[in-house]
């Protein structure tokens, strides 16, 4: 008999076929029985029987600080952001429900890039994040796949130490180790994790690959958006955008040239779906105002292209 059968015996009646058996011990019995387990010597239940193999990180985003950075926070409040996020996202639900108007694969599997870094990519991403967690019956993964210069726990405002590139390294982990829950419900982050010296290359490896299909198959009702690295400056971001069903390009108002979207869109697939958020739009309300725009490309070929894309 091993330990946790003999842990298992020794604690309340347990059902036999004898019917005696089945009447309540007597308080002598009781007593007797206390006696002898003060006796016995402590049994030892092995932690890895008791606790679960893995567990999830947990932090506590500081939902005021993420507010005053000029992010969404899923909350009751009305905001003119909150407003913005949702023209934005309800395409992007729409195509991952399968109810738009072109059938992609991986469709939940939504990749938020650039041509140039700086256009706000990571800002986009957050945002769609915990807009699309403020739905009903909506969960998202948020991925820093931006390994060149990850800052989704940054601008979140927590740390994390592992991450994707400690997931596409080794072997031993699984992807349930790296991930981080959160206090916003239906909100779950995979951060960019460790510097490695051959970060970029990881997007683009067959592991990358694998990972993409499992988290957009495993969980088919949840949306995943995916932070990544601009275009125009790595070869593998384009075939990180190769794996997600939808893209949304950021172009910065005012300051991505028209032939740098041009360039950035001939590296995706043509098949795949693409918006554009027009961001740090300055608007009537002043100078500081930011604001967003959204389009997309409807057709696939080189001349909606041109018309959809704005500088
Ligand atoms: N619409 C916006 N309103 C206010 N600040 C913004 C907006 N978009 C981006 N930013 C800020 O601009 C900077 C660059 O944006 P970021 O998302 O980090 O760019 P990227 O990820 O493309 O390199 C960040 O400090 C970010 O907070
Ligand atoms: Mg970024």
């Amino acid at each position: 008999m091993d330990m946790i059968e003999r842990a298992m015996r020794s604690g309340a009646p347990q059902l036999r076929e004898d019917p005696a058996a089945l009447s309540l011990p007597t308080s002598d019995s009781l007593i007797e029985r206390a006696a002898a387990i003060a006796k016995s010597p402590p049994v030892v239940i092995p932690t890895s029987v008791v606790a679960p193999k893995r567990t999830q990180r947990s932090v506590l985003l500081d939902l005021e600080r993420i507010r005053s950075q000029g992010l969404l926070v899923p909350d009751a409040r009305r905001s003119r952001i909150k407003e913005e996020y949702r023209h934005i996202k309800r395409p992007l639900l729409m195509n991952a429900a399968g109810k738009g108007a072109t059938i992609v694969e991986h469709p939940n599997l939504i990749m938020v890039t650039s041509s140039r870094p700086g256009e706000g990519k990571t800002f986009t991403a957050c945002n769609l994040a915990l807009s699309i967690a403020a739905e009903r019956d909506r969960t998202v993964l948020l991925v820093d796949a931006d390994v060149i210069k990850p800052s989704i726990a940054r601008m979140l405002g927590f740390e994390a130490d592992q991450g994707l590139v400690d997931l596409l390294i080794d072997e031993q982990l699984e992807l349930a180790d790296v991930l981080v829950d959160t206090n916003v419900p239906s909100l779950t982050i995979l951060p960019a994790g460790s510097t490695h010296h051959l970060s970029t290359e990881l997007l683009a490896s067959d592991n990358m690959r694998k990972l993409a299909e499992e988290v957009s198959r495993r969980y088919a009702d949840r949306i995943i958006v995916m932070d990544s690295p601009p275009l125009l400056v790595t070869t593998e971001a384009s075939v990180l955008a190769s794996l997600a069903g939808q893209i949304v390009m950021v172009v910065e108002a005012g300051r991505t040239h028209q032939s740098q979207v041009q360039e950035a869109l001939a590296l995706l697939n043509p098949n795949q779906i693409v918006g554009f958020v027009l961001n740090k739009k300055r608007g009537i309300l002043g100078a500081d105002y930011y604001g967003y725009s959204y389009g997309y490309r409807y057709g696939y070929g080189r001349d909606e292209r041109d018309r959809d894309a704005e500088e």
